[in-house]
C-alpha cells in the first residue's frame, strides 16, 4: 500500500542509516486485554516483521532491536522461558522470509547465558541469513550497555597486561572494536515505544549523539507507519554534534 509518509521520507532524502528500537509495552498490551503477558510478546513478533519490512521500504540499512536485556533474566522463570521459546520460534518461522528480503541477522549480547536449544536456533538464523545485503538486523538479546562496556574494559586491560597495547594506544576507535557492535556505525535514531522516558541500559556507548523518538504506542501496536512517523520526526531535527549548526 502506498504510504504518504514514505513519499515524504523519500523526498527529504536524509534517511537514517541506523535505527535502534527499545521494543517496550508487550505486557501492558496484554494486560489491557486481560491476556497473559506471553501473548503480548507473541503479538510483538508481528511488529518486528512490520518494522523490518518498513525499514527496507524506507531504505534504512541497519536496524537494531532490543529484545531481551541483562536485567530481563531476573523476571519470573516462566516469562524468561516463554521469551526464549518465542526467540526459537521466530528463528524457525522467519528464516526463509528474512533470506528472501536480504536481511542479515546478527544476535548480540551475552550468548553464553543461552541454553543449548536457544544457542542452536540463534546459530541457524545467523548462519542462514549471512550475506543478506539489504538490511543488517541486530537482535540485542541478553544485552546490557554497562556489561558491554565492562567487558570491553576487561578485554583492553588484558591486552595491555599482555603487552599487545599500551595505555596510550587506547582511544574511542580501539574501544569500539571490542564492543558487541564492532564495525557497526552508531544509531542515528533511537525509538522507544510505550511512552517510557528512559534508556534502560541500552547501547550506552553508542547513543552518545543519537536522536531520540519516544512514542506512547505499545510495541504490539507498532507498525510501519509509526516507523515512518519516527523517521519524519528525525528528518526535522538539526543534528549539531556539539557544533553551532547551520542557521
Ligand atoms: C517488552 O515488553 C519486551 C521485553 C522487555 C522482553 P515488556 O515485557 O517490558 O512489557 P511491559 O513494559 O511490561 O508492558
Ligand atoms: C527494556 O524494557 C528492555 C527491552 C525492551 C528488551 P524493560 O521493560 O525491561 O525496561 P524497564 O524495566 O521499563 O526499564
Ligand atoms: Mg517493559
Amino acid at each position: 500500500m502506498a504510504s504518504e509518509r514514505l513519499d515524504r521520507i523519500r523526498l527529504s532524502g536524509d534517511v537514517p542509516n541506523h535505527v535502534a528500537i527499545i521494543m517496550d509495552g508487550n505486557g501492558r498490551w496484554a494486560k489491557q486485554r486481560g491476556l497473559p503477558r506471553q501473548l503480548g510478546h507473541r503479538e510483538g513478533m508481528k511488529s518486528v516483521r512490520e518494522t523490518i519490512e518498513g525499514a527496507t521500504e524506507a531504505g534504512i540499512k541497519i536496524m537494531t532491536l532490543f529484545a531481551f536485556s541483562t536485567e530481563n533474566w531476573n523476571r519470573p522463570q516462566k516469562e524468561v522461558a516463554s521469551l526464549m521459546s518465542l526467540l526459537r520460534r521466530y528463528a524457525r518461522k522467519e528464516l526463509d522470509s528474512l533470506k528472501r528480503q536480504g536481511v542479515e541477522v546478527h544476535v548480540l549480547g551475552e550468548a553464553e547465558r543461552f541454553d543449548d536449544r536457544t544457542r542452536d536456533a540463534v546459530a541457524m538464523i545467523v548462519d542462514g541469513t549471512k550475506g543478506g545485503g539489504t538490511l543488517r538486523l541486530n537482535l540485542m538479546i541478553s544485552y546490557g550497555g554497562r556489561e558491554e562496556i565492562l567487558r570491553s574494559v576487561k578485554i583492553l586491560a588484558e591486552r595491555v597486561a599482555q603487552g599487545e597495547l599500551t595505555v596510550d594506544d587506547l582511544d574511542e576507535d580501539v574501544l569500539h572494536q571490542t564492543l558487541f557492535t564492532v564495525n557497526v556505525p552508531d544509531p542515528d535514531l533511537l525509538i522507544r515505544t510505550s511512552g517510557e522516558y528512559r534508556i534502560s541500559n541500552f547501547m550506552l556507548w553508542q547513543i552518545a549523539y543519537t536522536e531520540l523518538h519516544i512514542t506512547p504506542i505499545l510495541w504490539p501496536d507498532f507498525n510501519r507507519e509509526h516507523l515512518f512517523e519516527a523517521v519524519l520526526d528525525y528528518q526535522r531535527r538539526d543534528r549539531r554534534f556539539g557544533l553551532i549548526g547551520v542557521s
